[in-house]
């Protein structure tokens, strides 16, 4: 079958990685793709947020099965603009429909998903323009730290946590009246700080049943010590050491369950992946977001631990079929160190000259920010490229990834030295 991935990060390269192990995949496609994706996948040069070239393409190509990285396109509602498409009857689509992606695209409808499933995560309101007044009365119920989400997608840059209420109150304002975050900012939920560990939950589903794939972990901060501004994520880790089996089963119990009987409750459409942020408090699963997609970087490590075929779980998930999937995960521990452009996750430059490619050995590049142009690589984002390694533990999986960051050159680049820091003693 031909396939199709949508997408240029790390997260598609990745995927693409692992989908092209399978023997049933012919041609693999990736739109807009990247440097790396070229070397295993041909590129092509349409957006993902062109519906219409989508369609086109994957009627030029015989695509078989389009699989969806990024989340904008499902918010816009890609899936069911395909599946009205009369030729397009017998495309295969890995995403959730729209109804499905606001589980991500709107954090109010998440929030009253979690409630009516009985879901757990943290106690919250929400808040519009004409509301502001009663925002401040429930900021000053609340203790510090503040947190702030714009309702809608903001780029990964909607979430503002305070310390102090009279600043928590002044970004209310911000968010709601000064459109800080855009529309997305129109509606603004307010909710209370958990304070424990995050960790990361990915699920298979057809939206009635669903195969959980190997949990992680990202670091998200730019700076060592987890400080410094957010970024998409810095480095991860699979699997979590403190995600023992009591745990595991507690979050299948008490949050992939409840979860896949919402989708199924409210008879929404979703085929595709859920990946489940979670914050532990005390041994207990809370859930801090839904996406509709897989992470970036976590992929970069679950993708490596998935010993069996990618492809015919995909497969048998959009034909309704995942009851009958046996997902084999390896032992073995991976870690993904991102490299990034000096700068990030504010300003930084474009386009300097990647090298050292040939010196790399013992670990998997998935390219995020690169193109290729008259041979050679050059960076195109603040994510430049992640560098997994899979090992007997993390200390032997981090030692080969770390040597291997050091290999890859280009001016400017950044890490982070101390990705799986907090969990070494494992
Ligand atoms: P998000 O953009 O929803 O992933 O949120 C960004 C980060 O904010 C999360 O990864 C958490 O570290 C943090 N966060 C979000 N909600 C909460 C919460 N209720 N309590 C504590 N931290 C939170
Ligand atoms: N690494 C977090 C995300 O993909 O949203």
């Amino acid at each position: 079958m031909n396939i199709l991935i949508l997408g240029s990060g790390g997260r598609e390269h990745a995927i693409a990685w692992k989908i092209k192990q399978s023997n049933s995949v012919n041609k693999l496609f990736l739109a807009p793709g990247n440097a790396g994706t070229k070397e295993v996948a041909e590129n092509l040069s349409i957006s993902p947020s062109n519906f219409d070239d989508v369609a086109k393409t994957i009627k030029a190509h015989k695509i078989g099965m389009l699989i969806v990285g990024p989340e904008a396109p499902l918010v816009d509602g890609i899936v069911d603009f395909l599946k009205q498409q009369k030729d397009l009857k017998d495309l295969l689509i890995i995403g959730p429909s729209e109804a499905g992606a606001m589980l991500e695209g709107s954090k109010e409808f998440a929030k009253k998903f979690m409630a009516e499933f009985g879901v757990p995560t943290a106690r919250y309101q929400s808040f519009q323009k004409d509301t502001l007044e009663q925002g401040y009365a429930f900021l000053e119920e609340l203790k510090p730290p503040y947190v702030l989400k714009a309702d809608g997608l903001a780029a990964g840059k909607g979430v503002l946590i305070l310390n102090e209420l009279q600043d928590a109150k002044v970004e209310l304002k911000n968010m709601l009246l000064d459109q800080k975050f855009g529309e997305a900012s129109s509606n603004v939920v307010i909710e209370e700080f958990l304070d424990g560990i995050e960790m990361s939950v990915f699920v298979l589903t057809d939206g009635k049943n669903y195969r959980i794939l190997p949990e992680a972990k990202d670091y998200k901060r730019v700076g060592e010590g987890d400080t410094g501004l957010n970024t998409g994520g810095m480095g991860a880790v699979s699997p979590v050491p403190f995600a023992d089996k009591t745990l595991m089963n507690k979050i299948e119990e008490k949050v992939v369950k409840p979860s896949i009987r919402g989708l199924e409750a409210r008879q929404i459409d979703y085929c595709g992946f859920l990946f489940i942020g979670l914050m532990i408090v005390n041994g207990e699963p809370y859930v801090i977001e839904y996406n509709v997609r897989m992470g970036d970087p976590e992929t970069e490590v679950v993708m490596p631990r998935i010993k069996s075929d990618l492809f015919e779980h995909l497969k048998a998930c959009s034909e309704g079929n995942l009851e009958n999937e046996k997902v084999v995960f390896s032992d073995e521990a991976a870690t993904t160190v991102m490299l990034v452009s000096g700068g990030y996750p504010e300003a930084y430059e474009k386009n300097k000259e990647m090298s050292g490619f040939e010196q790399v050995g013992d670990c998997i590049l998935f390219h995020a920010g690169t193109k290729k142009e008259n041979g050679k690589v050059l960076t195109n984002g603040g994510r430049v490229i992640a560098i997994t390694a899979l090992g007997e533990n993390f200390k032997d999986a981090l030692a080969k990834s770390y040597r291997n960051a050091d290999r890859i050159l280009f001016e400017g680049k950044y890490f982070r030295k101390d990705i799986g820091f907090d969990l070494m003693s494992n």
